[in-house]
């Protein structure tokens, strides 16, 4: 299992952006490569950051057929990321579909990268989800039976909004991880975040991971911001 530092999602465009924001640090960091930056520098920009030292999400949100989605998982496990995820809509079968896949792509001697499902989408409100995809429960209701689905399929966790984070653990027990966005510093710009926690308060409210974009990127100063986020993180 990896380390549990906050995860600082590398919105960048390009490798160059990645490689002097990253250069800033002295120490090692956990970072999320999303599809933006993986779609357009591909699994080099991977290789690069993981060379570096650094741990790596890589936030690519695989939703096919059970054997893609199996197939995809073992080519990104020889990538030796740390985190990976799929859509619970997928549904059980691709879930453990990808499973299959990452064991099957784990070298000898190495640890299979975790697994989450994103649940319901946080840009997703409850009357689009409901007219949109025919469900005719509550958001929460519905995040809920995704999050028990990913865990009868054997998935490491849920990602989730800090609002779900703990009726999930309730449901499926503190070592199922909770992958909370939408973290933001006290006074800090909500940008377009419409639900969002401070990281104490994420932790307070059962987060097991938390992954921090714009309150650190966009900084004055990354580095300055990086380490109040791990103070409050970390010492609360
Ligand atoms: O800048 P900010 O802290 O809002 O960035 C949050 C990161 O988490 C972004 O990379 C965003 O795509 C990602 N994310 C999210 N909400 C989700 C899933 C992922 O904000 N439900």
């Amino acid at each position: 299992m990896f380390n549990k530092k906050p995860i600082i999602a590398l919105d960048f465009p390009s490798e160059p952006d990645v490689m002097n924001f990253l250069a800033q640090f002295e120490e090692k960091l956990f970072v999320k490569i999303g599809m933006e930056l993986y779609l357009q520098e591909g699994p080099d920009i991977v290789r690069k950051v993981k060379d570096e030292g650094h741990n790596i999400f890589l936030d690519l949100k695989l939703h096919d057929i059970p054997n893609t989605v199996k197939s995809a998982m073992k080519g990104l496990a020889r990538l030796h990321v740390d985190l990976v995820n799929v859509h619970a809509a997928g549904g059980r079968a691709m879930m453990e579909g990808a499973i299959e896949g990452l064991e099957a792509g784990t070298e000898a001697g190495r640890t299979r990268a975790d697994l989450i499902a994103v649940t319901q989408l946080t840009s997703t409100t409850e009357p689009q989800m409901q007219a949109e995809q025919g469900i005719p429960l509550s958001l929460s209701e519905s995040v809920l039976q995704y999050a028990t689905l990913t865990k009868q399929a054997g998935l490491n966790g849920v990602v989730c909004s800090v609002h779900e984070a703990q009726a999930i653990r309730k449901v499926c027990g503190d070592d199922f991880l909770r992958v909370t966005p939408g973290i933001r510093m006290l006074g800090g710009d909500a940008h377009d975040q419409k639900r969002i926690a401070t990281p104490d308060g994420a932790k307070k409210d059962g987060s097991s991971l938390i992954v921090v974009g714009r309150a650190v990127t966009a900084a004055a100063n990354p580095v300055v911001a990086y380490k109040e986020v791990c103070k409050l993180w970390e010492e609360n």
